[in-house]
């Protein structure tokens, strides 16, 4: 069952969760389906629509997968369990490309209802979003600190920067 929410009246959970451990991107393409931990993100509005922002590096499976399916779910969880440590644990380490992290970790999915990608019952908070926009971050317009920090191999390999994605929110809610 789902229960509808407010993606705003969330937002403050939404955004610890973010910064304290992660929460996770879900895509899928076809029949397969990949989550994602993500430590970086944004809500809030553009072009007046609600609008969450996902930023994916251009090494991870999920970006292919995103670029085909223009269309993710974000998952939050509820409660700090070690279950959800294992899941973001190992949804952030080990890639799509080598594994099905659906199965290895026995995840419980509910189709969206928007859009072709799933809800997790065991990181229920759920947001359906629609890529409306993406873009490519300009590693010359990134401050420095930054820039040394988290791209130090930039002037050899110019490719391994994130993409951000502007996700649409077409729908809000707990899976209960
Ligand atoms: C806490 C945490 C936060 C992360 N945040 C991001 C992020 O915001 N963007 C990103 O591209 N990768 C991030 N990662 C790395 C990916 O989750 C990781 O490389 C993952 O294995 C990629 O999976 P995939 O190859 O199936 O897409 C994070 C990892 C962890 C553990």
């Amino acid at each position: 069952m789902k229960k509808a929410i407010n993606a705003f009246d969330y937002s403050g959970p939404i955004l610890d969760k973010l910064c304290h451990g992660g929460i996770l991107v879900t895509v899928k393409d076809g029949e397969k389906v990949n989550p994602m931990t993500i430590g970086w993100g944004t809500i809030g509005a553009d072009w007046s629509k609600p609008v969450f922002q996902a930023y994916i590096r251009e090494s991870r499976f999920t970006k292919g997968m995103l670029d085909k399916a223009m269309a993710f779910t974000v998952n939050v969880p509820v409660e700090n369990s070690q279950r959800v440590k294992e899941i973001l644990a190992f949804c952030g380490t080990k890639s799509g490309r080598d594994l099905d992290k659906v199965k290895e970790l026995g995840l419980h999915l509910e189709p969206g209802e928007k859009i072709d990608a799933p809800a997790i019952r065991e990181l229920p908070l759920t947001l359906e979003c629609r890529v409306i926009y993406k873009v490519r971050q300009d590693g010359s317009a990134i401050p420095k600190d930054a820039m040394e920090r988290y791209y130090p191999n930039y002037e050899e390999n110019k490719e391994d920067i994130h993409t951000v994605y502007y996700g649409e929110i077409l729908a809000a809610y707990l899976v209960e």
